[in-house]
């Protein structure tokens, strides 16, 4: 066995391996050691979830946000954002249109816009899941107190969003003004992990800073959490922020890790994400090719789509709803894959056959 060989196989066996060891991963220009981590990822995933692939319909509400992240193009700071809101009716639409389609999770995402008061979060929740109980609802809206986090789960809420976005205190502070922490971040993921949610963290590659050393600590904050899901994208600057002169995460880097998160958990919910697919016309097919098992098409209304700019050149700002889903399809069966009509819950070990 090459060395690269045995690091798959601790990775593989021990669900672990070390900086030097994911420094090696990384970096490696030895195309077979890629293919065959590509591969027993890919393996990994198919053990758990089949060849089956995941929707998520995602519905982008607001994109007004109190934040001002560095990276992200609806921070507060930025003016050149045109913001918008959906309304619960227009929001329960999207819904409609999305339950017809075959999907049966929506994740409804934001910035964390002050106007959704818990009291319209959980309104929304619970008339989203009176209408469609067979349903999954994720939400995505930033950090929250713990108490607004319960009523959002005793709403109806089944799954929880909040990218840590790097596990390291410094680089945290290098991405984020200092009224945001790392420290109320962790809070956050813990609390939702805590009242029973199924709950994702993760973080983009290739943001500015981001280190070898910086992405093992992510890795081993992941294993520590333990969440049903981790969402990673690579990092691309949108032109109106502080970082919008540096450069994008590689597709490379992005499809590694996911296959290193995929060995370390093979039963974690991974999506190949709208970021995935932004910076590579294939960029989501690999990265089901790669060990994700999730994907997420817009169903926000194309009136608002352009406005939910994170990051720069956003895919399928001009579609319907109709065509995301089905073109999502004929991609995903391009691969020999098949997009299924299921709430798709996390599958914990112990339930697995
Ligand atoms: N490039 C890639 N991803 C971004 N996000 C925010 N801004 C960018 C960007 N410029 C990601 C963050 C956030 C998620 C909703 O989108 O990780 O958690
Ligand atoms: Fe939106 Fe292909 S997924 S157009």
């Amino acid at each position: 066995m090459t060395h690269e060989e045995k690091i798959i196989e601790h990775l593989k066996t021990e669900k672990m391996l070390s900086v030097g060891e994911l420094d090696c991963l990384l970096t490696t220009e030895d195309t077979e050691t890629v293919e065959k981590l590509k591969a027993e990822a890919r393996m990994a995933a198919q053990s758990v979830y089949g060849k089956q692939i995941y929707i998520r319909g995602l519905i982008e509400f607001t994109n007004y946000c109190k934040n001002d992240c560095y990276y992200c193009g609806i921070r507060r700071g930025n003016a050149c954002a045109e913001r918008y809101r959906l309304t619960e009716e227009q929001i329960l639409t999207c819904c409609a249109a999305g339950y017809e389609l075959g999907f049966r999770t929506f994740v409804l995402q934001g910035g964390e816009d002050p106007y959704f008061t818990d009291e319209k979060i959980c309104g929304l929740v619970s008339a989203i899941k009176r209408a469609y109980p067979d349903c999954a609802v994720t939400l995505s809206i930033g950090e929250k107190e713990r108490a607004s986090y319960q009523a959002y789960f005793d709403a109806g809420a089944d799954r929880y969003l909040l990218r840590h976005e790097t596990a390291d205190t410094v680089h945290y502070g290098k991405l984020h003004p200092e009224e945001m922490s790392l420290k109320n971040r962790m809070r956050c993921l813990r609390d939702l992990k805590e009242i029973g949610y199924q709950t994702g963290c993760g973080f983009m590659v290739g943001s500015p800073y981001q280190t070898t050393e910086t992405l093992y600590e992510d890795l081993m904050f992941i294993k520590e959490l333990g969440p049903a899901m981790v969402g990673i994208g690579p990092f691309i600057p949108q032109k109106d922020t502080p970082f919008g002169g540096e450069t994008a995460g590689t597709l490379e880097m992005t499809l590694r890790l996911l296959s290193i998160l995929r060995l370390m958990n093979p039963h974690v919910l991974l999506p190949a994400t709208t970021a995935l697919g932004t910076i590579h016309p294939q960029g989501r097919e690999m990265g089901i090719l790669s060990g994700a098992n999730v994907v997420m098409p817009n169903l926000s209304p194309v009136s608002v789509r352009e406005k939910y700019k994170l990051y720069d050149n956003k895919i399928c700002t001009g579609d319907e709803a109709a065509e995301c889903r089905f073109c999502m399809q004929r991609r995903m069966e391009s691969i020999g894959y098949e997009v299924v009509t299921d709430r798709g819950d996390y599958r914990p070990a112990v339930y697995n056959k």
